[in-house]
């Protein structure tokens, strides 16, 4: 099969056309890739930057870990999944053992590995899946939206983590990639009273702005204009940092009001400094952090909000190129695009 392999340690990645097939062992679904898609995390595996060092990942392995297809083989002691299942895929192996994982907090996972680092992952035909990870999708969602569906699962658990106060609320949201402006959509179609979007590259504060929301560069005074928008309540009621970038912690600190609260999703390249005395204790501001999706609160109310036509990601969507262009399509993530889907078959992936 056709196949993208991070096949050593160092700059760039594999196109293969030959790989071998994988084959339904026990407990394990093979599925037909439709769409699959990029993200930052695959940027840096491409680059092969420290972060990237520090997932540890089984080489060679068959890279991407955000994906959807069609089951078309079922291995032994495989409950519930059938062959022409249509699928979206967790990206998170939870080892199902550890404290976390048996007391609910399976996405903290001690050992958790993720596809296309520690197993083979979705950026081929056919990946061979164990059957946890598999998510069927409702009947109304396309394979392209349920390969988006990862993704989207982070932003859904980062207003999860809010404990879903966003409706009337004002919403500010620091980085405008994928998991940003999801993170937008999402707070808009709940009913954010004001909400703001933070992004440099002018692309994608047009994708921002097609969302009804107001965008704004770093560059801009953040911290005044938001508290001219809230007046005497003193800034913003909640702020998601969808960047990574550093230093952006401290912008949102300032441009909260008091007792707010600050979600991160990001991970910044290194260690970031708080002032503690001024934001958290003085300001009484709440800072939370999610790695992934909760398993399975996230899924769940993600496929709830799909299939009540409340999620729609098929905007997001600007660009579909199959696999052996992967080298052009890591290069897009940095700029003119929102998300970049690889599709392994001959034309747009079949619904
Ligand atoms: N916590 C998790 O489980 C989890 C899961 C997925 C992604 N992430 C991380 O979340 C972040 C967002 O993911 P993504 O796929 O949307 O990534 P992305 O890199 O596509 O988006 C980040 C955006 O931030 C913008 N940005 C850069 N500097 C900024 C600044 N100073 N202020 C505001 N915006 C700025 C960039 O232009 C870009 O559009 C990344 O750091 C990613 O590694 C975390
Ligand atoms: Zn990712
Ligand atoms: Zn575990």
């Amino acid at each position: 099969m056709k196949a993208v392999i991070k096949s050593a340690p160092g700059r760039g990645v594999d196109y293969v056309a030959d790989h071998p097939d994988p084959k339904a062992t026990d407990g394990h679904v093979v599925i037909q890739i439709a769409a699959s898609s990029l993200c930052g995390t695959d940027r840096e595996l491409y680059e092969w930057t420290p972060s990237a060092q520090a997932f540890g990942m089984n080489l060679p392995v068959v890279l991407g870990h955000e994906g959807a297809g069609t089951v078309v083989e079922v291995g032994a002691g495989v409950v519930g999944l059938r062959v022409g299942d249509r699928v979206a895929l967790e990206s998170h192996l939870a080892c199902g053992r550890c404290f976390p994982c048996r007391t609910g907090a399976a996405h903290t996972c001690e050992l958790t590995g993720i596809i296309g680092m520690h197993i083979d992952g979705v950026f081929a035909e056919y990946m061979a899946a164990p059957q946890e990870i598999c998510v069927p999708l409702p009947e109304s969602a396309t394979l392209e939206t349920g390969a988006l569906l990862e993704a989207a699962g982070v932003a859904v658990h980062a207003i999860q983590r809010a404990d879903y106060s966003v409706a009337g609320r004002a919403v500010l949201v620091s980085g405008g990639g994928p998991v940003g402006l999801i993170l937008a959509h999402l707070a808009r179609q709940m009913g954010a009273a004001h909400l703001v979007v933070v992004e440099p590259n002018p692309y994608r504060r047009g994708q921002a702005d097609a969302l009804d929301v107001r965008t704004m560069s770093p560059d801009d005074d953040v911290v005044q204009q938001c508290r001219d928008l809230t007046g005497h309540r003193g800034g913003f009621d909640v702020a998601f940092e969808c960047s990574g970038a550093p230093g952006t912690l401290a912008t949102l600190f300032e441009a909260v009001r008091r007792e707010a609260t600050v979600v991160t999703i990001g991970h910044p390249g290194r260690p970031t400094e708080i002032d503690i005395a001024a934001h958290v204790n003085k300001k009484g501001v709440t800072l939370r952090g999610i790695f992934g999706r909760r398993l399975w609160e996230t899924w769940e109310q993600t496929m709830l909000l799909l299939d009540g036509g409340r999620l729609d990601l098929d905007w997001l969507i600007t660009h579909r190129m199959p696999l052996d262009r992967v080298d052009e399509a890591v290069e897009l993530l940095t700029g003119e695009a929102g998300k970049v889907l690889l599709v392994p078959g001959n034309g747009p992936a079949p619904s």
